[in-house]
């Protein structure tokens, strides 16, 4: 059966210094309090190295939240899927809509991204949603279903491997939350488009985050939702106390 799973996304939050004690505050709290879901961190590239060897890898996944396109060479300030494999990162966050929106990265940029990070032996956290305009012409499953295309060409078996988050860009940093019914509704048709393509055991075992505006106080009633499998979390994920809650919505 799929995972239950709490990702923070980091963002370009944090100097080095305070990204590792965040990562020791995160793990000793997990330490003397035990999750019952997968944890991960995804945070900036320069942080990877320095908090890899301080979680407790059993308890703490890290991640990266993004990669390059291309698999080495002269492309300046660019950073490889097997660049951040080599930090002891799992994970990589990928189709983030700020990475879609501000730096112009398509279906066909996501693909490439997808695969490296497939080659490289890491976990993508593949990210899909609506902005407002497209939520209020009642276009989210068109968007939706558009964005997998950079998945869907995958074989069975490497889609088996990825994570999905569901985030509407317009509850991403708003204080708006999607309502557990409307998460409920996306996430169920998500994974319809992931049975048809894939078959039911497929779709049954892949896990699809909720993403935007979650927080301590609204992850119990979005996670209770029969598809949504766990949250991925911008803001609160900055904060050991809120992080916590959230993970702690599995309790
Ligand atoms: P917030 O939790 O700050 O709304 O951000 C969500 C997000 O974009 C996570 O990737």
């Amino acid at each position: 059966m799929r995972k239950n799973i709490v990702a923070g996304n980091w963002k370009m939050n944090k100097t080095l210094q305070e990204g590792v004690a965040l990562a020791k505050e995160l793990n000793e709290a997990l330490a003397a309090d035990k999750p019952n879901c997968d944890v991960v961190i995804c945070t900036p590239f320069i942080h990877l190295a320095s908090v890899t060897p301080i979680v407790d890898s059993a308890v703490i996944g890290v991640g990266a939240e993004n990669c390059a396109d291309k698999v080495s060479g002269a492309y300046t300030g660019e950073v490889s899927a097997e660049m951040v494999a080599s930090t002891g990162a799992q994970y990589v966050i990928l189709g983030h809509s700020e990475r879609r929106s501000y730096y112009g990265e398509t279906v066909e940029i996501l693909e490439e991204k997808v695969k490296l990070a497939l080659a490289n032996n890491l976990t993508p956290i593949f990210c899909i949603g609506e902005v407002l305009e497209e939520r209020q012409a009642e276009k989210q499953n068109e968007v939706v279903a558009a964005q997998l295309a950079s998945v869907f060409t995958l074989s069975a078996e490497d889609f088996s491997k990825i994570i999905l988050a569901y985030e509407p860009v317009w509850a991403i940093g708003t204080g708006l939350t999607a309502t557990p019914e409307q998460a409920q509704d996306i996430h169920a048709y998500i994974r319809s488009l992931i049975a048809e393509k894939y078959g039911n055991e497929v779709a049954d075992n892949c896990s699809i985050l909720y993403g935007g505006s979650c927080k301590p106080s609204n992850a119990k009633e979005l996670f209770a939702k029969p598809d949504v499998d766990g949250g991925l979390i911008g803001g609160a994920a900055l904060k050991v106390a809120d992080f916590k809650g959230i993970i702690d919505a599995f309790k």
